[in-house]
């Protein structure tokens, strides 16, 4: 799959998105190491703090089926912006994706940037399963 329709099904999945509260609405198309894709989008909460991202959403999709390995992650929202993952989304990327895993960030428009994941979170706590071990 190319960036293009990977960046489509991150504006498909937008449509599903339940944000009442922002009016913000985001999708993430993942694609896995194997080829496969996972969809999501953000969930709003009436108590805010438990709004998940969309890019949260994907991923806990494709690990609850067992799929752990991602290769690319596409965000599309309906900002006008190339807007990047959050922070905690950013960690639990970091725990799945590979390690150049690259991310597309896609402008309402269409209008594609991509990076790698690790210009993003050039530091993580990866490491820090290592030292649990
Ligand atoms: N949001 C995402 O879904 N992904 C991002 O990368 C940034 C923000 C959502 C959370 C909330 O529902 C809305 O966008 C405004 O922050």
């Amino acid at each position: 799959m190319n960036d293009a329709e990977l960046a489509s099904l991150a504006k498909e999945a937008a449509t599903h998105s339940y944000s009442p509260f922002s009016r913000v609405s985001v999708g993430a198309a993942l694609e896995m190491s194997d080829g496969s894709i996972y969809q999501g989008c953000n969930i709003e909460n009436t108590s805010f703090s438990l709004t998940i991202c969309a890019e949260r959403t994907a991923i806990f999709k494709a690990v609850s089926e067992g799929v752990k390995q991602i290769r690319r992650v596409a965000v599309w929202s309906d900002t006008g912006l190339h807007l990047f993952p959050c922070g905690a989304c950013l960690q639990v990327l970091a725990e799945f994706i590979e390690p150049e895993g690259k991310v597309i960030l896609v402008r309402k428009d269409g209008d594609r940037k991509v990076l790698p994941f690790k210009e993003l979170l050039p530091h993580d706590l990866t490491d820090l399963r290592d030292h649990m071990k």
